[in-house]
């Protein structure tokens, strides 16, 4: 069932174990969130579309961080990126991800190996569905099914910290799980083969979010 959702939301998914949080980013303000670097870097975006979704996801994954250290002020957690490009904070592995007015940041602070995607659900371009979906995860092309499988593809490829950099046919949703080839399968034999698990949730209303964590 899908709930609707308007404001912001933070929640434990149970097979993951993943904190996520939700935020619009209609106008997000910084306060006193950020640090003196992080607030240099909010002043030089150009673009507000850019800007409020860079500014939700550090919001979003503050307030995780800031949960999980029993409410520490948010601007103790400067956040970077791992040696994969993966966002970071002091070695604690975080993911953002925004869409259509919503930042999402994921926490999960014992696993090393975590990805998180939001998807707006829409109508797409019939190349977009022959090119990035094998027939047997999406014999039809439907913008939800194939909207899940994607935001599915982009959590591990960030959990991979590949981005794009993979080939989103690398990752495929088979009847046994997410199977891995190519770029992103060397990736993950090259992270010591983790074990992990993936989470789909239509939510919030209109959209679609998966998690890949570490077990
Ligand atoms: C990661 C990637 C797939 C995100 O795509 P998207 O559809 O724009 O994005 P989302 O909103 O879901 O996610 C964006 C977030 O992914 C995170 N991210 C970026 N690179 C990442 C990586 N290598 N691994 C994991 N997460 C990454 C960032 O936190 C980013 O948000 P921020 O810039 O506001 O901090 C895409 O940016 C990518 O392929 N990046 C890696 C390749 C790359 O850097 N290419 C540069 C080409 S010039």
């Amino acid at each position: 069932m899908t709930r609707a959702a308007t404001t912001d939301t933070t929640e434990t998914w149970p097979e993951t174990g993943a904190r996520l949080r939700f935020l619009r980013t209609d106008a997000p303000e910084p306060g006193e969130a950020l640090s003196p670097a992080e607030t240099l870097r909010l002043s030089a975006f150009r673009l507000d579309k850019r800007r409020r979704e860079w500014l939700g996801g550090r919001l979003a994954a503050k307030a995780l961080l800031s949960e999980a250290a029993g409410g520490a002020a948010p601007a103790l957690f400067e956040i970077g990126m791992d040696h994969y490009g993966r966002p970071a904070c002091r070695g604690t592995l975080l993911s953002i991800s925004h869409s259509g007015g919503w930042a999402l940041a994921a926490l999960k602070p014992e696993s090393d190996f975590l990805g998180a995607d939001l998807e707006k659900i829409e109508e797409r371009h019939p190349a977009w569905y022959a090119d990035y979906f094998h027939s047997s995860e999406l014999p039809v092309p439907e913008p939800s099914a194939a909207t899940r499988l994607w935001a599915i593809k982009e959590a591990v490829m960030k959990a991979l910290g590949l981005g794009l950099m993979a080939h989103p046919l690398d990752i495929k949703e088979g009847e046994k799980g997410i199977e891995l080839k190519g770029k992103a399968r060397d990736r993950w034999l090259a992270m010591g083969s983790p074990a992990f698990s993936v989470e789909t949730r239509p939510f919030p209303e209109g959209f679609w979010t998966a998690v890949a964590a570490g077990k």
